[in-house]
């Protein structure tokens, strides 16, 4: 069946995999990527599909409320794949007031524009939200996040997410606009921006620069491999419940610290340099403020309902990742050159 579907934030590192996954695997769809393109949008992450004709990119702000609509009317969408965001903790720390603006009035934005362009008939329509296992807030060292574990969110990142989810059920609550929530666990692979741990430390790694570890290095994280992601992504928007919550995660739980190690150890054998070398990089820095302790995501809902489970073993996708960024020189240094190192001078050198 022929849909037009809105990807926002698709040439982000997320949206860019599900982007490509969809341009591909349904030749029958009209892709629409909008992306401001902020530091974190980067359009050569989508090089191999650019020119395919089920794929348009168009540069704009969920902000800007004018613009927002005028797409919608133009487009007529089918459905919404929401991506766009604000999406790391630390710049969340230190400027949240961008979180609150793209997170939640932009999410707003969207909503409102469906909500007005849809109201004819909500048939066949969707307003897919992609969200975060952060707003749940911290585990202590057992349990997992179900669908049911309150929302706690003790970032201003997951704050605002959290009231982006609120907003999405407020809107399927009381308008009927058909929606859909995911709450994901942490994803690595290639085209992620090196300001996340996993992208930051190959990049150091390859410099043979010092590996900023916060606090101990034991907070834990459920790492998912993107692509896995992206395909939980496609299932839910096809299959999912509509007014229903799916969580995502790896069940892959690593303490930052053990994966750091894990990292040095694939690089030395990669970059023939002795076993050991790059750990001695290993740097403990002080802590990230209000450091969530660990999360861990309990996907059994979307596994027994939709049949979705992770394909990749973390050995595996580290590998894989720790080769794409070997492979692709040109993007790192392009993404890192710049603002990049003001961000890390500031983030890492000053504080
Ligand atoms: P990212 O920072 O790599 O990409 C975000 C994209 O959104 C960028 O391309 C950016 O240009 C775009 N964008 C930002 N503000 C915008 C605006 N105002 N208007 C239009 N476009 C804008 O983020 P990501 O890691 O790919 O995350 C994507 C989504 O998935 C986010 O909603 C995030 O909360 C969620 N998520 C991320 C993770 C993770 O581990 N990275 C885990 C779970 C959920
Ligand atoms: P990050 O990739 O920023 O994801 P999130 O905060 O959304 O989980 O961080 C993953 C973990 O790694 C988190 O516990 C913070 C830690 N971390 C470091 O120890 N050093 C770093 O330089 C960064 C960026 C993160």
């Amino acid at each position: 069946m022929h849909k037009t579907i809105l990807i926002t934030g698709g040439a982000g590192f997320i949206g860019s995999h599900v982007v490509r996954l969809f341009v591909n695997k349904y030749p029958d769809y009209n892709i629409v990527n909008l992306d401001k393109l902020t530091y974190a949008g980067n359009l050569a992450n989508l090089k191999d599909i650019q020119d395919k004709d089920n794929y348009t990119f168009i540069k704009g702000d969920i902000v800007d409320a004018a613009f927002i609509n005028e797409l919608f009317a133009k487009w007529n969408f089918d459905g919404v794949i929401h991506l766009a965001a604000e999406s790391h903790v630390d710049r969340s720390i230190s400027n949240p007031m961008d979180f609150i603006m793209t997170n939640i009035v932009g999410t707003v934005t969207l909503l409102n524009a469906a909500k007005s362009n849809w109201s004819g008939s909500y048939n066949n329509k969707l307003f897919y939200h992609v969200s975060t296992d952060e707003v749940y807030g911290s585990l202590g060292s057992t349990g997992y996040f179900t669908e049911a574990t309150a929302y706690d969110p003790k970032s201003p990142y997951s704050a605002s997410k959290a009231s982006s989810d609120h907003l999405v059920r407020a809107y399927n609550h009381t308008f009927g606009l058909p929606a859909v929530i995911s709450n994901c666990s942490n994803n690595y692979g290639s085209h992620q921006f090196p300001e996340k741990l996993i992208p930051l430390v190959i990049n150091n790694i390859k410099h043979k620069k010092p590996l900023p570890v916060y606090g101990k290095g034991e907070n834990v994280r459920d790492w998912l491999y993107v692509e896995d992601h992206a395909s939980a992504i496609d299932i839910i928007f096809h299959k999912g419940r509509i007014g229903e919550t799916y969580n995502i995660g790896g069940n892959n739980e690593w303490m930052n610290i053990d994966i750091v190690r894990t990292l040095c150890k694939i690089m030395d054998k990669k970059l023939n340099r002795n076993a050991g070398e790059s750990e001695k990089l290993i740097t403990f820095v002080k802590d990230r403020a209000g450091h969530d302790l660990r999360y861990a995501i309990d996907a059994s809902k979307l596994k027994n309902e939709l049949g979705w489970q992770p394909t990749l073993k973390s050995a595996e996708g580290f590998e894989k990742t720790v080769d794409w960024y070997l492979n692709n020189e040109e993007w790192l240094n392009n993404v890192t050159s710049g603002d990049y190192q003001k961000y890390y001078e500031k983030q890492y050198i000053k504080r």
